[in-house]
């Protein structure tokens, strides 16, 4: 069985080392740190012909996409009309996150609970609708529709910041394109998870849920980011909850996907919010997440590549085996990361490594033999135990060996949870 994956970050290179375990991989394009578990080929995720040709001439058996850009605009369509197998839905179903104003509409028509919205192409609408909301009480968030790499949503916390938003997105275009439609919608308060689910259109599964922290900061300070750590499994999020959350959130978006005639294969990321007791859901992403990927393939014993392929062919989905050991990722990032930041930094990493600890190289590449940073979250150090707090020792240990001018991490990855 051979399997291509496309991508270069953290999360790539957790599936694709998963992924070797059970197949040969291909990674595309990959960056340093993959290319020392499997082969990667220089090929740009946008370059579909460049794709459709490695497929051929290696006869892949499965393609794996990671990020969602190149899902949104019609890869896994490209390859399916090819004749080969994709885990990642086509550019319909892609919709789910290329568009949060058709998100939300999917939402309200599938009768899956979400904040009350409401969507606008024009400003004005946008600011009476968030007038609106704040005299009856209630606080606005502003999203930009498109993808704004995730920085399109500001949470507001009084009329003001709503109008500043709007009128950041809709007038100045701080966004472009991606934010010529927002979102107005209600702020809801609780607690929040998201659950990656793999669907094959009749059938799904999901993995066991992750914690991520956004925030760049210890304590939850600074800016949002890409993430920067994960844990699992997480205590406060109970069977339940997760069963509640498929029955509520995941099964209706399929079931009316296929209604529409979409096929859904491959990721359904749901961003959920508990608030008084219910699910809400904030919205779905079409890929797997990053850096949860990380943490969860260190819990998947065996069965992923199984579950993906027959994801890929619209088959039932046979149940991935999961370790009851806890697996924590700890994101080190460049400095200044989410802002601006240096790259091309020189990256020492420890030549022995306990055996519970494998990094995953999220933004490197070799320059001249020597690795150096490529990116904003450049490692991910993930370390598995018999318990979260062993786990996150051990994470941490090696953390600290690492060297890299100006590099950080967030000292309280799963710390409240041990
Ligand atoms: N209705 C809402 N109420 C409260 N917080 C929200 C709401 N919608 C989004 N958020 C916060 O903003 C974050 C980002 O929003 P999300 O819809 O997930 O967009 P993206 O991940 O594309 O930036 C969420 O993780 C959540 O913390
Ligand atoms: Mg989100």
């Amino acid at each position: 069985m051979k399997v291509l994956v496309v991508g270069s970050g953290g999360r790539e290179h957790a599936l694709a080392w998963k992924l070797s375990q059970e197949a040969e991989v291909v990674v595309a394009p990959g960056n340093a740190g993959i290319a020392q578990d499997v082969e990667c080929v220089d090929l740009a995720v946008s370059d579909f012909e460049g794709l459709l040709n490695l497929c051929r001439t290696r006869a892949i058996d499965l393609v794996v996409v990671g990020p969602e850009d190149p899902l949104i605009v019609g890869l896994a369509d490209l390859m399916r009309a090819a004749g080969i197998a994709v885990y990642g839905p086509g550019k319909e179903g892609a919709r789910l996150e290329g568009s949060k104003a058709y998100s939300k509409e999917v939402m309200a028509a599938a009768g899956i609970p979400t904040a009350r919205f409401g969507a606008f192409d024009q400003p004005e609408p946008a600011l009476v609708f968030a007038r609106e909301m704040v005299a009856s009480g209630n606080l606005p968030v502003i999203k930009a529709s498109g993808n704004a790499l995730g920085k399109g949503v500001v949470v507001c916390n009084d009329l003001d910041e709503a109008e500043d938003a709007i009128e950041m997105m809709m007038l100045d275009r701080e966004f472009g394109d991606a934010g010529s439609t927002v979102v107005v919608e209600e702020r809801l308060l609780g607690f929040e998870f998201s659950l990656l689910t793999i669907c094959s259109g009749q059938d799904y599964y999901s993995l066991p849920v992750a914690q991520d922290y956004k925030r760049a900061l210890d304590g939850d300070r600074g800016p949002n980011t890409g993430g920067m750590g994960t844990y699992s499994p997480v205590a406060a999020v109970s069977a339940d909850m997760v069963r509640d959350a498929e029955e509520k959130v995941v099964k209706p978006v399929l079931d009316y996907l296929r209604k529409e005639g979409v096929d859904y294969r491959g990721t359904l990321f749901s961003g959920l919010m508990v608030s008084q007791g219910k699910s809400y859901c904030l919205e779905y992403n079409v890929r797997f997440g990053d850096p949860e990927t990380q943490t969860v393939m260190r819990r998947v014993n065996g069965g992923l590549l199984a579950a993906l392929l027959a994801a890929a062919k619209g088959e039932p989905i046979p149940p991935v085996s999961i370790s009851d050991e806890a697996a924590v990722t700890v994101v080190i990032a460049s400095g200044g990361y989410p802002g601006t930041y240096r790259k091309e930094v020189p990256v020492g990493i420890p030549q022995d490594l306990p055996s519970n600890v494998k990094i995953f190289h999220a933004g490197t590449k070799f320059q001249d033999d020597s690795l150096v940073s490529s990116g904003g979250r450049v490692l991910g150090i993930s370390a598995t135990a018999d318990s979260l707090s062993e786990a996150r020792l051990s994470a941490y240990r090696v953390c600290d060996k690492i060297e890299f001018a100006e590099m950080h991490f967030r000292r309280d990855i799963a710390a409240s949870s041990v």
